[in-house]
């Protein structure tokens, strides 16, 4: 029996002194000091050793189990300092790191500036900001605008279709008829927002960019309420001493149709750069909206009246600030972007 208890007692040490974690202790723990631990199955037997034996057999047993769980003691703490180590060691934070990097915020996109500061001026003026669908049919992108059926914008090289009246939409204007169709007049809205055509990309050229479309409808609305109000924003987006001119145009859904320029924010009118040397910078698109148009809202044209109209985006953020090439604004470099 002593034989047995020393191999035992010998067995256990030997694989405590090797031991290599905390989950391998405790199964040494449990294979020998456990309920049902080889140990304890000695200890629990005593009472079948011949009473001459007991007492010896009893001591060396307690002696052993006392020596083996100093043993565990010891060396649950030596592993625990190792694994709190080695811990620290695999989820270490580089504090040395620069913390150059975190200190960059993001801002808005030169676009994003330039729609938030036109939508700003005319919320200012009472205006609400109206939405519509960038894939658009046929119907709301031309002919409840007025367009003809033979109209060039309906090209397929100018227009990207999806099926024969379902197209991504050229212009936002189709949202005057949307909103027209939603509500009642007096309807004073602008729509940001993206506009598709099949270009190729070139420095003044893009498949995709932005315009923002206006729409008032009221009774007794003049060419003169378009004046007058293309005057006020001009001078709080481009600076007080800025002019307006009208220019005659064609636009299939305002009759008449005007195009409409700005005198030189760099400059004020005397020629530079940025206005190629003609004083003068084209902002817009804009008129009296189309009778037909009115219909196609739902809306008598006989009781009412109303004007539009629509501002590419990227034309004015390039002007205003200095880009030369469109191709920037969509990139993505923060090299350029950075600037703004
Ligand atoms: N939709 C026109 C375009 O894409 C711009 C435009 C011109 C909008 C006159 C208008 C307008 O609302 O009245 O070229």
């Amino acid at each position: 029996m002593q034989d047995v208890l020393n191999t035992l007692g010998n067995n256990a040490t030997n694989l405590l002194e090797n031991v290599k974690n905390s989950e391998e202790l405790e199964e040494i723990r449990v294979k020998y000091l456990g309920k049902k631990g080889e140990l304890t199955l000695v200890l629990k037997s005593l009472g079948s050793v011949a009473p001459e034996e007991r007492k010896e057999i009893g001591m060396l047993a307690n002696d052993i189990r006392k020596k083996l769980e100093n043993i565990i003691e010891s060396k649950k703490e030596e592993l625990k300092i190792k694994e709190v180590e080695e811990r620290m060691n695999s989820e270490k934070i580089d504090i040395s790191m620069s913390k150059q990097n975190l200190n960059t915020y993001g801002h808005k996109h030169p676009l994003s500036i330039v729609i938030d500061d036109i939508k700003d001026i005319f919320i200012g003026m009472g205006y609400s900001i109206a939405e519509g669908p960038e894939i658009e049919t046929t119907f709301f992108n031309f002919d409840a605008l007025n367009a003809p059926f033979d109209h060039p914008s309906r090209d397929l090289q100018d227009t990207m279709y999806i099926t024969d009246d379902i197209i991504l939409r050229t212009q936002t204007s189709p949202v005057q008829v949307r909103t027209m169709l939603e509500n009642k007049p007096p309807i004073k809205i602008i729509c940001p927002g993206r506009v598709y055509r099949s270009d190729s990309v070139d420095a003044t050229h893009s498949p995709m960019f932005h315009q923002i479309e206006g729409l008032v409808v009221d009774k007794n609305i003049s060419m003169a309420d378009l004046k007058g109000t293309l005057n006020m924003f001009a001078k709080k987006y481009f600076g007080d001493k800025t002019e307006i001119r009208f220019r005659p145009h064609h636009f299939p859904f305002t009759e008449p149709s005007c195009e409409v320029d700005v005198s030189c924010f760099v400059c004020g009118g005397k020629g530079c750069k940025t206005c190629k040397n003609e004083g003068w910078i084209e902002i817009l698109g804009a008129g009296q909206v189309h009778p037909n148009v009115l219909v196609a809202g739902n809306i008598d044209p006989k009781e009412y009246q109303g004007f539009a109209f629509g501002f590419g985006v990227e034309r004015i953020a390039m002007t205003k600030f200095g880009v030369s090439d469109l191709r920037y604004l969509y990139e993505n470099d923060v090299r350029f972007l950075s600037q703004f």
